[in-house]
């Protein structure tokens, strides 16, 4: 079946008691058990639970896993799978990543002894380079956050093979409608479901999704272990929005395109990061490897320095000044500032994300009321 039909259907089956096509939220956090050996399909919710496994069967199919675990946030998921490694073990990690993922690495799992190496992914010679003998992960980020730098996965892939590592791609801003890494070779995919899985902007979660059935054995045990999944309603939410999704990220995703292209002729825009964009210089893998779209987050640097481009955050009225995306409702954040305020100031501007670098979230709303909304801003 199509994707589309699939998220609406698989894993989601109609309550055989009412007969309700929607599957009930089960709220219960523990099950009776019919006797003592412990071996009832549910137990205890944070090892599992009916709604959780909903939403984790229609996900593991989208992303053409075997396996999906949902979490608590994206931040969550993105843990457990550094919970894999031990001491001495090593990460070669892009340098166009989300703040938060860039914390988690050099300022909790560096600390404790886990040796992290940042390249720029697009780069494979640097890639294969920063491999040791000691790297088990490789982690990417396609699209990039927030620079949009596209990662070949493919060949990502085979470096990590290669040297025995594993290859994760957090896929928040590209979701399943658009790229599915473990088609190409990847082991694990993470997502935020907060961004377009949930799509509302009203729920945190996150998701890991694999292949290999014992890798999946080892990061649920992993979860249950350490305890950050994904509440019942959440996991309602996200399976609805999954019904969605394909929807939302091809519409969200033309309306991108069309302001970055617009804002590609705009006076006061220096440069448009948006892989969509012809002259992006991960255009042509893009054109590869994502498929039906380029993803609705864009960014752009304005003739101006940190000053000029919060006038312009700050002065926007459909473009919400949030940090998140991929939501319904635009948003629009000063990155520097904001989402990737966690990063060294140094390290920050060495990857590139300028002062003057502002990042759009680009939602449902049409195209020539996002772009009046933006010229107005821009004109301040
Ligand atoms: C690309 C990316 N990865 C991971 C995360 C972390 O997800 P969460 O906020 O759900 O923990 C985010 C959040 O903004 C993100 O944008």
């Amino acid at each position: 079946m199509e994707f589309r039909t699939r998220a609406i259907h698989v894993g989601q089956h109609r309550d055989p008691a009412t007969g309700a096509v929607v599957p009930p939220l089960h709220l219960a956090s523990t099950f009776v058990q019919p006797d003592a050996s412990m071996t009832a399909p549910y137990d205890y919710a944070r090892t599992g639970s009916p709604t959780r496994h909903a939403f984790e069967a229609t996900l593991a199919d989208l992303d053409g896993g075997g396996r999906a675990l949902a979490f608590a946030s994206g931040m969550a998921a993105t843990r457990c799978a550094t919970d894999l490694l031990a001491p001495g073990d090593h990460i070669v990690t892009g340098t166009d990543i989300y703040g938060g993922t860039w914390r988690l690495f050099n300022k909790l799992l560096l600390p404790r002894g886990i040796m992290v190496t940042a390249v720029d992914m697009t780069d494979l010679d640097a890639v294969r380079a920063a491999v040791t003998p000691a790297t088990k992960l490789i982690w990417s980020e396609s699209p990039g956050n927030p620079l949009l730098s596209i990662t070949d996965i493919a060949a990502c892939a085979t470096i990590a093979h290669d040297a025995g590592a594993l290859l994760a791609c957090d896929m928040t801003l590209a979701t399943p409608a658009l790229t599915r890494p473990l088609e190409l070779g990847a082991d694990i995919v993470m997502h935020s479901a907060t961004k377009y899985i949930g799509g509302h902007s009203d729920l945190l979660g996150g998701a890991l999704v694999v292949r290999d059935k014992q890798l999946g054995e080892k990061l649920h045990w992993l979860q249950n272990a350490t305890g950050s999944v994904m509440g019942p309603l959440e996991s309602f939410l996200c399976s609805r929005g999954l019904k969605t999704l394909d929807l939302r990220v091809r519409v969200q995703s033309a309306t991108a395109l069309d302001l970055a292209t617009w804002l590609d002729g705009h006076p006061r825009v220096r440069r448009v990061h948006y892989p969509g964009l012809p002259d992006h210089p991960g255009h042509a893998t893009a054109v590869r490897q994502m498929n039906g779209g380029f993803g609705a987050v864009l960014s752009f640097e304005i003739d101006g320095d940190l000053t000029a481009a919060r006038r312009v955050v700050e002065s926007t009225t459909l473009f919400q000044l949030a940090v998140s995306l991929g939501a319904v409702e635009s948003l629009i954040e000063l990155p520097a500032l904001m989402s990737h305020g966690s990063y060294d100031t140094a390290a920050r501007r060495a990857v590139g994300i300028e002062d003057g670098l502002i990042r759009l979230s680009v939602g449902l709303e049409a195209f020539p009321d996002l772009r009046d909304d933006l010229a107005a801003a821009l004109s301040t």
